[in-house]
């Protein structure tokens, strides 16, 4: 059982996240409603979670020799990583000294943050269905891979995974370095992008056959404490998503899928939640929330990846749930029993900054909030990119299709600019004729 304390005292509950970005952000705000004492970190000042949380931390947090100091200071009750660039190894190290407990487990967090970690463990040890991959560490190797070979010197050929073909790094999140190849003239541009879009320069890469998908889903799925103390694993209604870049531009729950497909997408985020949750003697130790991604195309199901932690596409649960998966998450982790039901239809549409600058300011606020059922997130990122997600725009509608548009609307009425009439102001100038 967990007992409560109160913040800011010798009684309190304290968690860590580590990684206090917009999705940490919520876990935080969520975690602050049952008045857990809360502790963002990041690598960066001011990052969004920072400006929730109790006491805010900055450090390369791949450091273990910093990562270490900081837990063994703070001494949280829970480590919560919300990012994968993390030193994994070590929070292995404090977990077994028994110094911490990690969400859902060391673990898990170590293999989720290598795609070869849970690939192989996905596909090779639990035999669930997913694209045909190979691993390669040169240019050579990939050619071989995509192209077949022939094998220690036997010419029999080996069959290569072909074309159209997916390269990612094994280290990389958000579509990074990321490119889908569609002939042989293609392979050498994919891999010099891939060798500068991973988290560690040059690195191993993955080559996965193009899975020609007619949706793809996130399978929010729950391990939490039911009435018995027993942990039971729930899942939410599937949410459809839309990527462009390997990046996410909108969700939509619920997505509409056949009985059998949603049968077999749920065996599989079990039967892969089940062992990232194992504890360190095989026990089920594992709490929290997971965001099982998975491609459909008719009654076929094949397993892409899995977050231990809330999902992006994730954040459109912030209007369609009872409970958001931030709140399912600081829920579970505490040991607390969740509810996983769906409330109304709803959609997520991503709001990009659009320009390069720290400080932005947002127009057409106003204008993004009369749009029937919508609602937003600005996550106050000191320093906006052309292509980094500021914000998210939200809306609740009778049907998919309405609530789509609804989103898609309002995302498009905030208008992120440069903070001319601010800087402008501060300089005494006329701003009246300044759009
Ligand atoms: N093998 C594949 N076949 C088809 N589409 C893919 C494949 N791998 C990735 N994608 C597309 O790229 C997106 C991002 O890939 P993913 O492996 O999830 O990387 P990330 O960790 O950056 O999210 C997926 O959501 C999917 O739309
Ligand atoms: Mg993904």
């Amino acid at each position: 059982m967990t007992i409560f304390g109160t913040p800011l005292s010798l009684s309190a509950t304290r968690v860590m996240l580590l990684g206090a970005g917009e999705l940490g952000k919520e876990v935080l705000i969520a975690l602050q409603k049952l008045g857990v004492e809360t502790i963002a970190v990041d690598r960066y000042d001011n990052a969004p979670g920072h400006q929730v949380a109790h006491r805010a931390h900055t450090i390369p947090m791949n450091d273990p020799v910093q990562l270490r100091a900081l837990i063994e200071s703070e001494c949280p009750m829970l480590v919560v990583p919300e990012i994968e660039a993390i030193a994994t190894a070590e929070l292995q190290v404090l977990e077994a000294e028994g110094k911490v407990r990690v969400v859902p487990t060391a673990r898990a967090a170590r293999l989720t943050m290598d795609r070869e970690g849970i690939r192989r463990l996905a596909a090779e040890t639990l035999g669930l269905p997913t694209s045909p991959y190979q691993f390669c560490d040169s240019l050579d190797q990939l050619r071989e891979a995509i192209e077949g070979g022939r094998e220690g010197g036997d010419i029999s050929d080996v069959g290569g995974i072909g074309y159209p073909c997916v390269l990612k790094p094994v280290m990389s999140s958000s579509g990074k370095g990321q490119s889908r190849i569609n002939g042989p003239d293609e392979i050498e541009a994919a891999w010099s992008h891939a060798m500068h879009g991973g988290r560690v320069a040059g690195g191993r890469m993955i080559v996965e056959g193009f899975i020609d998908f007619e949706y793809e889903i996130t399978l929010l799925t729950v391990r939490a404490r039911g009435a018995d103390g027993l942990i039971e694993t729930h899942f939410c209604e599937p949410i459809g998503h839309l990527q462009v870049g390997g990046d996410y531009v909108e969700s939509w729950q619920p997505q509409a899928m056949p009985p059998v497909a949603l049968a077999r997408a749920q065996q599989i985020a079990r039967a892969v939640t089940d062992d990232l949750g194992r504890g360190l003697n095989g026990e089920p130790a594992g709490l929290g929330l997971f965001g099982v991604e998975l491609f459909v195309r008719g009654e076929e199901v094949w397993f892409s990846e899995v977050s231990p932690r809330p999902h992006d596409t994730g954040l459109v649960t912030l209007t369609t749930q009872w409970q958001s998966e931030f709140e399912l998450h600081a829920r579970a982790i505490l040991g607390l029993p969740v509810d996983t039901q769906l409330r109304n239809a709803g959609a997520s549409a991503v709001i990009y900054g659009g320009v390069d600058a720290t400080a932005i300011e947002f127009a057409g606020i106003e204008r993004a909030l009369s749009v029937p059922g919508s609602d937003l997130r600005l996550f106050g990122k000191p320093e906006s990119f052309v292509k980094r997600r500021m914000g998210v725009a939200l809306a609740h509608g009778a049907d998919i299709e309405t609530a789509r548009s609804r989103a898609k609307q309002s995302a498009s009425l905030v208008k992120p600019r440069l903070a001319t009439e601010r800087d402008a102001l501060a300089a005494g100038v006329d701003t009246t004729n300044i759009d």
